[in-house]
C-alpha cells in the first residue's frame, strides 16, 4: 500500500479485453472510496471500449495488441514492467481474456484475480456459459479466484449461484450473471482491499516504539 500524505491507498491495475462492464463496477463502486484507487487500465485489444471507460474515468491506459511482440512471453515482460511502474496492491482481470505467462503470473504471486462466468472448477476456460448451456445444468454462477498458471485454477475467494433460466435462452443467462457479476467482483476486493489494510495495521509497532 503506498502512503499520500499519511493515507494508505489500496492501488488497482485492471486488464481487460473488451466491453469492460465489470471494470465499469468497479470504477463506479470502488474508484476513489474507502482508500481504493484503480491507478491503470490495460488492455490487449486497441479498441477495447473498456480502455474508453478508463478514459471517461480519467485512469490512465496501455494498450498491448499481440502483433506488437514476438511472443505471449515478450508482450507479458512489456505489461509486466508497466504494471509495476504503477505500484499496485492487485492486478485484477475483469474480462481480459488472454493466457497470462508465467513469468507474469509469478511476478504478482498472490495479487492477481479474475472474475469467470461458471462455478469454477465447473466449466473453465473460453465460453463457460455455452459449456454450461450445453451441459444442461439448472444452476451455474459466477467465481471470483486467484490466478495461478492454469486456466481458471487458481484458489476460490467467492463464488455466487445463479439459476439457469427456465428459457435456457443464453441471452437471459448472461445478463443475470452480469448482473451477479458485477456485485460480487467489487465486493471481493473490497474484502481483499480491507483485509490487506488490517494486516498493514498489525505490522505497525506498538505505540510506545513509535
Ligand atoms: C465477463 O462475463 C467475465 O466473467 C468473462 O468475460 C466477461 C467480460 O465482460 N471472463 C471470462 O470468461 C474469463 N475466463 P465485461 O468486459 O463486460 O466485463
Amino acid at each position: 500500500m503506498r502512503k499520500d500524505h499519511g493515507v494508505s491507498e489500496f492501488r488497482i491495475v485492471v486488464l481487460a479485453s473488451g466491453n469492460g462492464t465489470n471494470l465499469q463496477a468497479i470504477l463506479d463502486q470502488l474508484h476513489g472510496r474507502d482508500g481504493i484507487a484503480v491507478v491503470g487500465v490495460g488492455s490487449d485489444k486497441r479498441d477495447a471500449r473498456a480502455l474508453r471507460r478508463a478514459r471517461e474515468a480519467e485512469v490512465g491506459t496501455a494498450e498491448f495488441p499481440s502483433e506488437e511482440f514476438a511472443d505471449r512471453a515478450a508482450r507479458d515482460l512489456a505489461m509486466g514492467d508497466w504494471v509495476e511502474g504503477l505500484a499496485p496492491d492487485l492486478v485484477v482481470l475483469a474480462g481480459y481474456m488472454q493466457l497470462l505467462s508465467p513469468g507474469f503470473v509469478g511476478r504478482f504471486r498472490d495479487r492477481i484475480v479474475n472474475v469467470h462466468p461458471a462455478l469454477l472448477p465447473a466449466f473453465p476456460g473460453l465460453d463457460a456459459v455455452g459449456q454450461a448451456l450445453a451441459a444442461g445444468v439448472d444452476v451455474t454462477g459466477v467465481t471470483v479466484h486467484y490466478v495461478d498458471e492454469g486456466v481458471d485454477t487458481g484458489p476460490p475467494i467467492l463464488r455466487r449461484e445463479v439459476p439457469v433460466p427456465a428459457s435456457r435462452s443464453r441471452e437471459e443467462l448472461e445478463t443475470a450473471l452480469h448482473a451477479v457479476e458485477h456485485e460480487l467482483f467489487p465486493e471481493a476486493i473490497r474484502t481483499l482491499a480491507g483485509d490487506k489494510a488490517r494486516i498493514e495495521e498489525s505490522d505497525r509497532p506498538p505505540v510506545a516504539d513509535r
